[in-house]
């Protein structure tokens, strides 16, 4: 039999099904365009910082056994006491708290420092998407236990995109490039899902900017996939979205107490 026509030996998967699982929680960014006050991940939603929400919202899925919190550089001990004084109750999740960057890509790096060697998965994810539902979650950690390397959720956006000539100035017209075909588009999500070595790997060697982990994957030339994303994993970002945030925390309450 030649080599050609010998049938490959199937690889192993990246991360092994029983792989544990961490999360690393970004949340060291300002929040300028959510206006002037705390840092964005400590404002509350409903009397509860968003960073609670965020860490609940992992600690949710019982895969998930250890989450790091990426503070603001100069919060991180006011952070460890909002985590202490917001105990899960009957959660077994363990906490790390480390102080955080100037760019989300350096905040990512200095959470994956504090990573111990046993979590074959890595989740990293916002603290500024706070609702995201643990469905979502379970199904970025099942795709990558399932052996992809990088998995996002995505969902196909509402909206017409074009790409422009950025203009120099805020709210000059600015020239349409080109309009890619919606149908082909997909808006992307946090939690990112990784294999360990994957991701470390991509922090090691991609220097590029970019505005998530998945896309330094992209750049290795790995594999990245999609899940289905949710509505509700959206990422609060401008004033309408506490707004938004609040209401969907109000509709959890009436439905199911929560
Ligand atoms: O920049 P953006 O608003 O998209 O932030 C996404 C997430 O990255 C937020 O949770 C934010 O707190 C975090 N971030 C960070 N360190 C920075 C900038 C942003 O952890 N220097």
């Amino acid at each position: 039999m030649s080599d050609e026509s010998r049938p490959s030996p199937a690889q192993p998967p990246l991360a092994p099904a029983g792989a544990p699982v961490a999360a690393v929680i970004p949340a060291a960014g300002r929040g300028v365009r959510l206006g002037p006050g705390a840092p964005k991940a400590l404002r509350a939603l409903n009397g509860t910082p968003m960073l609670i929400h965020a860490v609940r919202a992992l600690a949710a899925s019982r895969h998930v056994s250890l989450v790091i919190v990426v503070a603001p550089p100069d919060g991180a001990a006011e952070v460890k006491s909002l985590l202490d004084a917001h105990e899960l109750p009957g959660s077994s999740t363990d906490f790390l708290v480390v102080p955080g960057g100037e760019s989300r890509q350096e905040s990512v790096r200095l959470g994956l420092a504090a990573l111990p060697p046993e979590y074959g998965v890595v989740l990293v994810h916002d603290a500024a998407r706070p609702l995201v539902p643990v469905d979502t979650v379970d199904a970025v950690i099942e795709a990558v236990r399932d052996g992809a390397p990088a998995v996002v959720p995505a969902l196909p956006p509402a909206d017409t995109v074009k790409e422009v000539e950025p203009a120099a100035e805020p709210g000059a017209p600015e020239p349409v490039v080109a309009t890619p075909e919606r149908a082909r588009l997909r808006a992307v999500q946090t939690p990112q899902g990784f294999d360990r070595a994957t991701l470390l790997r991509a922090h090691e060697t991609v220097t590029d900017d970019v505005t998530d982990d998945a896309g330094m994957v992209e750049k290795l030339g790995l594999p990245v996939v999609t899940v289905p994303g949710h509505e509700e994993a959206f990422k609060v970002t401008r004033p309408l979205d506490l707004v938004l945030a609040e209401a969907v925390l109000a509709r959890r309450r009436l439905n199911d107490g929560f």
